[in-house]
């Protein structure tokens, strides 16, 4: 059994001690580094783009997982990838072809994303599920760190892991908002395959040993 990924969202680090924090990442158990970009148009909150994800790109030594909650995602695709992201995700609500800007992501080289907020079905990928990488379900409504889970994410993961294993698809489930060591069993359970986690990780007293906890979970589904 494939085990889950820990993606701790870079968000919630202090942006003043910058490389420390990305170098407790890349000392932990941790797999990705989730980066979030927000534009103020499509979220009510700026954050950083592709100037800082390729600063971070070099002191990073795992993958950069870059979820873009940005409007008219389709023109920074190229941009963000030449950054350094492997993982581009982009909103299926900023996307009136998201078919076309998933194949645009993968012919940039990166590995396609998208992502839902909490309102979102999972039924609209139903036509669109083998031909993404990830799926990432937004678990607060996305713009800010720190937010309480919806707990509503834990039966639409099963939902959506159900879609997946109908359509014989490879696709991982990434759950975004809210994850900690309250809720990560739970979710691994309802086929979460990767888990961001910002405050839960970044506040916490011991990052790493938090970073090791998270990914001692046992990752088998229950269905
Ligand atoms: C929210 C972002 C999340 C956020 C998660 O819009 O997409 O990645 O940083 O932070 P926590 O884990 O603190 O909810
Ligand atoms: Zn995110």
């Amino acid at each position: 059994m494939k085990k889950h990924l820990i993606a701790p969202s870079v968000l919630a680090a202090d942006f003043a001690r910058l490389p420390e924090e990305i170098d407790m990442v890349n000392r932990s158990e941790a797999d990705w580094f989730h980066l979030d970009v927000m534009d103020g148009r499509f979220v009510p909150n700026i954050t950083f783009g592709m100037f800082i994800v390729e600063a971070i790109s070099r002191l990073a030594k795992k993958p950069l997982d870059v979820h873009l909650m940005i409007v008219e995602p389709e023109k920074y695709v190229e941009s963000f990838r030449k950054a350094g992201a492997e993982v581009i995700t982009v909103h299926a609500e900023t996307c009136t072809h998201l078919h076309r800007t998933v194949h645009q992501i993968k012919e940039s080289g990166a590995k396609a994303g998208v992502a839902l907020n909490p309102h979102t079905p999972v039924s609209i990928l139903e036509d669109l599920i083998e031909d993404i990488d990830l799926v990432c379900l937004m678990s607060v409504n996305p713009g800010f760190g720190g937010q309480k889970f919806i707990y509503q994410s834990l039966p639409k993961t099963r939902k959506l892991k159900e879609m997946i294993l109908t359509a014989n698809a490879q696709t991982l489930i990434e759950i975004d908002g809210g994850v900690g060591l309250h809720n990560a069993e739970s979710l691994l359970q309802a086929g979460a395959d990767v888990l961001v986690a910002g405050n839960s990780v970044f506040a916490a007293k011991d990052p790493v040993g938090t970073i090791s906890q998270l990914k001692a979970f046992d990752a088998r589904f229950d269905f």
